[in-house]
């Protein structure tokens, strides 16, 4: 699966795809993830991306030209790729979601909006905006990462076999998972519970069953 992303902010991306998981997904060639830098396809000698919006208004707002190209190069390397606008007007991100994007064969575009605004006109060659919570962020590289992230974890092969297989049940629940101990046994008098210390299996089970989250 190829995840390509439309952004102004590249370099914020660095840190989160070249590290755990993500780098690991890469590494094994599960997953690619492609950055594309809007401003390449700016308008001008100063490569412009943004203008003041029709109506009047505070804030700038981005240009219409500039997303459609970026969009169409992406559509080149992956034409059956879903296109995703992140945008605190979408449909709200759910674990759902990023089972059915990690299951298909198809890879994701996601552009990154701003908080000022974009044309709307982009949102003719969207399949989804999506939304990572009701609240506003400065842009859509934040939620993009969180995307990034959630699908990944989920692309076969990426998490052990069995770990995912556990994952799955949990998400078809919508239950999260049961709390978790290690060494030491106490701390600062704090105890681990002590049927996780029992070695009785079907006890645990029924442990953590009653403290799923
Ligand atoms: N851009 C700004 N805020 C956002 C949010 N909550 N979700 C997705 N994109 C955003």
């Amino acid at each position: 699966m190829t995840i390509q992303i439309i952004t102004l902010f590249p370099e914020m991306f660095e840190g989160v795809l070249n590290s755990s998981m993500l780098w690991k997904a890469q590494k094994e060639n599960l997953v690619k993830y492609k950055l594309i830098n809007l401003r390449d396809f700016g308008i001008g000698p100063r490569q412009q991306v943004d203008d003041i919006p029709y109506g009047g208004g505070d804030g700038m707002v981005l240009r219409p030209e500039p997303l459609f190209e970026a969009v169409e190069q992406a559509k080149k390397t992956d034409p059956d790729a879903k296109i995703l606008l992140m945008t605190p007007r979408g449909n709200l991100f759910t674990q759902e979601l990023a089972r059915e994007y990690a299951a298909t064969e198809a890879g994701l575009i996601i552009i990154c909006g701003r908080y000022e605004g974009y044309d709307e006109r982009i949102t003719t060659l969207v399949d989804k905006q999506v939304s990572v919570g009701e609240y506003v962020l400065t842009g859509g590289e934040l939620p993009a990462m969180i995307i990034a992230d959630a699908v990944t974890r989920l692309v076969p092969g990426v998490l052990g076999g069995e770990t995912s297989a556990e994952l799955e049940s949990f998400s078809q629940s919508g239950v999260i998972e049961h709390p978790h101990y290690t060494r030491p046994e106490e701390y600062r008098g704090l105890k681990v519970p002590d049927v996780l210390l029992s070695g009785h299996h079907a006890e645990i089970n029924k442990w953590r069953n009653a403290n799923q989250k």
